[in-house]
């Protein structure tokens, strides 16, 4: 099969014939790739900076932990996954045996180990992924509502919803710094569910042009203009309740720190480069909360994201409307480079045409 290899412990991928993978554990699932986005951290493997580094312990391997595609084979003890199934995959393989895992909190095992990143991954033909990590869509027929580039894309809206639903949004005034595909999902998630205004923030002209489709009542070029001017154009007098952190730059957790009504809750998804400093007088005395997220939750993120997305139509169109680009995986060279310069939002390579 084809596949984009990490072929040394250097950077670059390349694009190779490789085995197909096979069933190593009788509760294995090979699922034919059809759609797999490209994400930060796959940019991070391509260019092996010390964040890649760290993360991956074995090369060579695949990347890509973004996908969906249909499944070809099963494993003997697998009961809940057929041939044929239409799915997505979580990416976190979790032990199973520590403490959070027993108490079903596996988004936050100790051990756990990322598809794409620790293990082979989903930028080839064909991935094979414990059947626990198996997200199988309702309806299997090609024309079910969850499309190929939706279903590529339910990883990263899985953080966005994990990050927007982890306190009550309802009736609040939302704040989201960054409006890259997670931040623009996490607008549209965070109108789905109540909000009252929703602000958002970014540096980049053409990613804030996108925000009012997906739900924003007001995009800040941080660049340019400052968030408690915003502030005042939508009559907002206390400070935004809740904060949903999506860019990982460190100004923009400060502004929004400053931002917060007191009580306010912030959920923190954006991962930054390096650490630096906030103002923790503020954070102290104003009783903010800071929430740091990862990931999705096992598996009740998934359960929400499907349930909102098969039951709100305009929900859809704003998540996909996230996916400005599906390139053929011969491409990937192309598809990165334009996840790299985020030329536009969420980029997604097809596997199934190869
Ligand atoms: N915690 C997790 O589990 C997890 C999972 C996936 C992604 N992430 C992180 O979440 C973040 C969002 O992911 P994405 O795919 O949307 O990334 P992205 O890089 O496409 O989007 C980030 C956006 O933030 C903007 N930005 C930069 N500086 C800013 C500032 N000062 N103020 C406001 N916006 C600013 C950028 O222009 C960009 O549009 C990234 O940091 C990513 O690494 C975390
Ligand atoms: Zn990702
Ligand atoms: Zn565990």
């Amino acid at each position: 099969m084809k596949a984009l290899k990490k072929v040394g412990a250097s950077a670059g991928l390349e694009f190779v014939d490789v085995p197909e993978p096979h069933l190593e554990r009788s509760t294995d699932v090979k699922i034919r790739v059809l759609r797999a986005g490209i994400c930060g951290t796959d940019l991070h493997i391509l260019a092996w900076d010390s964040s890649a580094q760290d993360m991956c312990d074995t090369v060579p391997f695949i990347p890509g932990h973004e996908f969906y595609g249909e499944v070809v084979e099963v494993g003997s003890e697998v009961l809940d996954v057929k041939v044929g199934d239409r799915v997505s995959g979580e990416g976190h393989v979790v032990c199973n045996i520590c403490r959070n895992c027993r108490a079903g909190r596996r988004h936050m095992c100790r051990r756990s180990r990322g598809i794409g990143v620790q293990r082979d991954g989903a930028f080839a033909e064909y991935v094979v992924i414990p059947d626990e990590n198996v997200w199988v869509h309702e309806n299997n027929s090609k024309t079910d509502i969850i499309t190929p580039e939706l279903g590529a894309v339910f990883d990263p809206l899985g953080n966005a919803v994990h990050t927007t639903l982890k306190f009550p949004v309802v009736g609040e005034d939302v704040l989201i710094t960054g409006a890259g595909p997670i931040g623009l999902m996490c607008a549209a998630v965070a109108r789905h569910a109540g909000a009252r205004y929703i602000a958002i923030t970014d540096v980049a002209d053409h990613r804030l042009d996108m925000a009012a489709a997906a739900g924003a009542d007001v995009a800040i070029n941080v660049a340019k203009e400052r968030v408690r001017d915003s502030q005042a154009v939508l009559g907002m007098i206390e400070g935004f309740d809740v904060g949903l952190e999506t860019s990982g730059n460190p100004s923009a957790v400060k502004e929004m720190i400053d931002n917060m009504n007191h009580g306010g809750k912030i959920s923190l998804l954006g991962l930054p480069a390096r650490e630096f400093e906030i103002n923790w007088t503020h954070v102290i005395t104003r009783m903010l909360t800071l929430q740091g997220i990862y990931g999705r939750e096992m598996f009740e993120t998934w359960n929400a994201m499907s349930a909102m997305l098969r039951s709100s139509e305009k929900l859809r169109g704003q998540i996909l409307a996230t996916v400005t680009d599906v390139l053929p995986a011969e491409q990937w060279e192309k598809g990165y480079e334009m996840a790299r310069t985020a030329a536009g939002g969420k980029i997604v390579l097809d596997w199934e045409n190869v």
